[in-house]
């Protein structure tokens, strides 16, 4: 079951957004993810609520908490990003076609909106299990407060995988079972599959051009390592995501098959309900010497 955690990060005005030192091409990887989330997360919400009166009641409290959670999220981001869009000013034009695409997205069909958020929310989970494999790499000597950021935002996507996904199944049976045609068998699979692949190209594009975009503004576009680097995670990162996409399409799948990565609920278990906070990074697990 989810929690609505109302976690707040405040930024000291020397943070640095390039705030994972050891590894700077994860952190341009990273800000444009977070650049992306004050368009995506409010979208899940907007459709998410408009398909809470057709979910059968018992649906209801999980679907408000996943809500709950994406609007903490993209809160937090926002702040954040108000240092990236400071610093690195050509980040606002993606900004705004972030915001414009999904308001277009929106004027579809709530059927196809809702495959689009569950496919988005399993390669969000994809990101959480990929984090969580290589955290000691790409976090070792981070910035607490944008560290926690994400990891926290991870690790409440890990809660709520299944979230959307129960959404768009429900949703789709009762429409199925008041005589709709187009919401079961191959068409629809097919459908969702293309759903699927374009959620992917549209999250690979956003962050292909903030990442290129944030490099440029810190000269390591044409550093031959940091281009290595990110070749390396993109690839291990697809497989991740291609495979669990894969598995999503397939009828009776469940998010609940998966196996977590139990690192996030360790670290959560630490939550402190009375301050709303979670503990940083660096208490949990101390940068090794470099
Ligand atoms: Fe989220
Ligand atoms: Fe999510």
């Amino acid at each position: 079951m989810s929690i609505v955690r109302r976690v707040r990060f405040r930024y000291p005005q020397n943070t640095d957004p390039m705030w994972t030192p050891r590894r700077p091409e994860f952190a341009c990887a990273a800000n444009s993810v977070s650049l992306l989330m004050p368009s995506i997360e409010p979208y899940f919400v907007r459709v998410t609520r408009r398909a809470l009166p057709y979910l059968d009641p018992a649906r209801k409290g999980e679907t408000e908490r996943f809500i709950g959670q994406e609007a903490q999220h993209f809160g937090q981001h926002q702040v954040f990003n108000r240092l990236l869009l400071a610093r690195y000013p050509g980040l606002k034009p993606i900004d705004r076609t972030a915001q414009r695409l999904f308001r277009l997205l929106e004027r579809r069909s709530l059927l196809f909106n809702l495959g689009f958020v569950a496919a988005l929310e399993t390669i969000a989970y994809s990101a959480a299990r990929w984090a969580a494999r290589y955290r000691r790499e790409l976090f070792d000597g981070a910035d607490d407060i944008p560290a926690t950021l994400f990891l926290w935002h991870l690790a409440e996507e890990v809660e709520h995988k299944a979230a959307a996904h129960d959404v768009y199944r429900n949703y789709r049976e009762r429409m199925n079972g008041a005589g709709n045609r187009g919401y079961s068998g191959g068409l629809f699979t097919a459908r969702f599959a293309a759903t699927v692949m374009l959620a992917v190209v549209i999250v690979a594009g956003f962050v292909v051009a903030g990442t290129t975009v944030t490099l440029a503004y810190e000269r390591r576009l044409w550093h031959p390592v940091a281009w290595i680097r990110l070749t390396r995670w993109a690839m291990t990162f697809a497989f991740e995501m291609l495979t669990n996409l894969t598995l999503s399409v397939l009828p009776g799948f469940h998010p609940e098959q998966l196996v977590d990565p139990l690192w996030y609920e360790v670290w959560m278990a630490e939550f402190d309900p009375e301050t709303e906070t979670v503990p940083v990074l660096s208490d949990v697990e101390p940068a090794a010497a470099e």
